[in-house]
Order: C-alpha cells, then sequence, then structure tokens
C-alpha cells in the first residue's frame, strides 16, 4: 500500500516537474486526484487574489500590477510574487485547479476555495487597533477565514459538526492547507510596547481555536505549515543592526522568534493529535526548509539569498519599504528565478517551487505528505 502511494505520489509530482507547458490540472493520470478539494488559509504567502492594491498590507501597494505576475501568468493575478505559491504547486501535484479567492463570487468553488488574505493576522484584528498598531490596516484575521469557510460549507448543506453527515461527505474530501499565518502579528508590532512573547502566546491561542473548530466540524486531512526563517527577509535585514545575526547571516532575534513560534504551534499539534486520532494533522516545517536552501543556496539554484529580484536602492538588499517592487524607481531583475526573495517580504516562484518540493516529495513535513495521502486512499 504505502510503496504503491508513494509512486503514485512520485508520478503526481514527475508530472508536475516534467510537464510545465500547461495546467496540470489537465495532464491525463490513470488515478482520480486523490482529494476532491483543497480549502487553503494565510496570509499573503498564500493569498491566490482575495487581496488587491489598495486594501493589502502597507507598503507592498503594487501587487494589482506588473512586474508582479510576471513569471507564469504573465500577467499580474494579486499574487504577492513574480508566479506561482506554494499553495500553486500543491494544487498542480494533486491535479486540481489553481484555488479561486474566496472573494470572487463568480469563481467555481467545486474544487476549493482559498481564504488566506493578505496582510492578515492571528490574531483578532481588534486586538492591534485596540492598541493603536496602525500598520495593520488589514481587518481580516484567521477568524475571519474560519467564519468564511463556515459560510462556505453552509452554502453546501454542513451546518454544524461532524456529525452531521453532510459536513463529513464534504471534508472526507478535502485537503486542509493552513498556510503562514503569524508572521504579520509579530511585524506590526516590531518598536511597540507589545511584547514578542504576548504576541506568541495571543496568536498561538488563536490558532488552536482555529483548528479545534476544523477539526470538530470534521476536517481529516490537514497541513499546517510553520512560519519561514523570517529574519532572512530583507525588511527584517534593513530594520535590525548589523550585530544582531545568526550563522546564517540572518538577523538571529527574528529568526528565534519564528523558531520559537513554531515550537509552540508544533507542541498543540501533536497535542490535537491524540485528541483527534481520526485526523492527519501534517506540520510543514518552513523554518528548516528555508534555512536548508540558505546555507546551501547554490545547489538549489539561487544566486542571490538576501536582494530583491524587485525593488529600488540596490545595495545590499536593493530594498526600501518606502519604494517597493512596483513604484516609479523599483528595478526588477531579468533572472527571478535566481533570487530567494521577490519584493523584500514575499518569495519568488523559484523559491515557492523549491520549497513545495521539499513539503511534498521531500523530508520536510512531519509526518510525510504521502502518509497523508497513504491514508486518505486507504479511507477510500
Ligand atoms: C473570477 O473568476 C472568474 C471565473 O474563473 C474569472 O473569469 C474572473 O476573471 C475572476 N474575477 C476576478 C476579479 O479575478
Ligand atoms: C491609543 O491612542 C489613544 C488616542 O491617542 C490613547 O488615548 C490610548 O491610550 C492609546 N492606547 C494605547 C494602548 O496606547
Ligand atoms: C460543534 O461542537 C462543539 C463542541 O463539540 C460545540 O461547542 C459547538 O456548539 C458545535 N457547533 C455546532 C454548530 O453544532
Ligand atoms: C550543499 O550541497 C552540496 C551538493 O549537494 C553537498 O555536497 C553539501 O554537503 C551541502 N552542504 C550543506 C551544508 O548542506
Amino acid at each position: 500500500m504505502m510503496v504503491s502511494c508513494r509512486s503514485f505520489l512520485w508520478q503526481v509530482v514527475a508530472l508536475t516537474i516534467f510537464l510545465v507547458s500547461g495546467p496540470l490540472s489537465s495532464a491525463s493520470t490513470p488515478h482520480s486526484p486523490p482529494f476532491r478539494r483543497i480549502y487553503a488559509f494565510g496570509d499573503s504567502y498564500t493569498d491566490t487574489g482575495n487581496t488587491q492594491s489598495a486594501t493589502g498590507p502597507t507598503g507592498f501597494n503594487y501587487v494589482s500590477s506588473p512586474p508582479y505576475g510576471s513569471t507564469f501568468f504573465h500577467h499580474p493575478t494579486n499574487r504577492y510574487s513574480d508566479g506561482r505559491l506554494v499553495i500553486d504547486f500543491v494544487a498542480e501535484a494533486l491535479s486540481l485547479p489553481y484555488l479561486p479567492p474566496y472573494r470572487n463570487h463568480t469563481a467555481d468553488v467545486s474544487k476549493g476555495v482559498n481564504f488566506a488574505v493578505a496582510g492578515s493576522t492571528a490574531i483578532p484584528h481588534d486586538f492591534f487597533v485596540r492598541n493603536n498598531l496602525t500598520f495593520d490596516i488589514t481587518p481580516e484575521s484567521l477568524q475571519t477565514q474560519l467564519q468564511w469557510f463556515n459560510k462556505a460549507l453552509e452554502s453546501q448543506g454542513c451546518r454544524g459538526n461532524l456529525t452531521k453527515s453532510k459536513c463529513r461527505e464534504i471534508l472526507d474530501d478535502s485537503l486542509i492547507w493552513v498556510g503562514e499565518i503569524g508572521a504579520n502579528d509579530y511585524a506590526y508590532t516590531v518598536g511597540s510596547s507589545v511584547s514578542a512573547k504576548t504576541i506568541q502566546n495571543l496568536a498561538i491561542e488563536s490558532f488552536t481555536g482555529f483548528l479545534q473548530a476544523m477539526l470538530e466540524k470534521g476536517a481529516k486531512y490537514i497541513v499546517v505549515q510553520g512560519l519561514p526563517q523570517t529574519g532572512c527577509l530583507p525588511l527584517a535585514m534593513v530594520l535590525a543592526p548589523d550585530t544582531d545575526r545568526d550563522r546564517t547571516g540572518c538577523v538571529g532575534s527574528v529568526s528565534r522568534q519564528s523558531y520559537a513560534h513554531n515550537l509552540a504551534i508544533q507542541a498543540k499539534i501533536q497535542g490535537f493529535g491524540i485528541k483527534f486520532p481520526h485526523a492527519v494533522i501534517v506540520y510543514a516545517d518552513y523554518w528548516n526548509a528555508y534555512h536548508t536552501i540558505m546555507i546551501n543556496a547554490s545547489k538549489y539554484g539561487f544566486k542571490e539569498r538576501f536582494k530583491t529580484c524587485c525593488g529600488s536602492g540596490e545595495g545590499a538588499y536593493n530594498f526600501n519599504l518606502f519604494a517597493a517592487c512596483g513604484s516609479a524607481t523599483s528595478t526588477t531583475c531579468q533572472n527571478p528565478a535566481q533570487y530567494v526573495n521577490w519584493d523584500g517580504v514575499h518569495l519568488t516562484e523559484g523559491m515557492y517551487k523549491v520549497v513545495s518540493d521539499m513539503f511534498l516529495r521531500g523530508k520536510f513535513c512531519h509526518p510525510p505528505f504521502d502518509y497523508l495521502l497513504s491514508r486518505k486512499l486507504r479511507s477510500g
């Protein structure tokens, strides 16, 4: 069983890698896709169009204009990258179409919906309002996304919990992908009187409530991404003093913060695994995937680890928050695939592809992603 699932995944992934000329959902595979649909959550690392320029995170106001979207789609799609995101590669690997954003009410949602919103936080927005943290202009948090998800399920006849057969029917065939969430919570409070420890506690509490609600509803197949090594992002590098560096050359204090956050997330996931044994909850270790790439970037085809592909100011980072990618003074590199970072905070399609391969085929999911697939295939 394990062997055939493994080879199945390999086949799907091989198609992803070698048939890059068209949408993989149309690639003919002798097997039907393991999941009928994907529901995704998160922030700008996962958002496929819920946010547009005027409503997005401060500083990244040009997502609806070129050069965003220039690599694969060849036009802006409101993705915060030059091309596809991790969630797009996940959809390809599962032979499903790219997820439409929840806010597009005319899109076909039968194969999944993306609830992720750029700039959104794990902690509810009113916390930031109460503390005068005006960097947070995005009213949608993880709670909003959960409400949207509940609405989407209600419209399909699932109104309660997993005891209701309609909910079970839907969720038995759904992959729940929880992308990065929580990084903005820390970013918005930099330099404020709110401590990182407070943010961590509140963010974990919020995340825990979200996961509990998903599991009570009957979610069975869940992947939870941790935070990346956030100290390596040009935004963090320009804000921190030069003395605050770790062995990777990234901002030590910031990277330690996301590492600690991830440990807390993993402890919660472990607890839920015991409480909800019918579910498979996979932890996707973004931090170590990112770190592994940073310490051996050329092995993965990257020439620039820190410098943005698209930005202003040249220098080591080519990054200026007040003249970010898409602004009048910004320039774009010739070969984004050789850059880890796209615009100072968000990553290139090339980086998202490497990371998604590490999640889906590599050693960076715990338990491995093909274990989740094998559980799904075994359950019929
Ligand atoms: C919404 O989805 C439809 C169908 O896929 C598409 O034609 C349309 O362009 C989308 N609208 C926006 C604003 O992206
Ligand atoms: C937020 O700003 C208001 C008005 O300036 C002030 O009264 C209040 O004390 C501030 N709150 C915090 C938590 O700093
Ligand atoms: C779902 O279950 C939880 C606890 O098991 C309960 O608190 C909640 O009210 C239920 N929700 C619905 C809509 O039935
Ligand atoms: C970097 O990659 C090379 C080539 O695969 C490998 O030999 C080397 O051990 C790697 N170094 C580290 C630090 O992982």
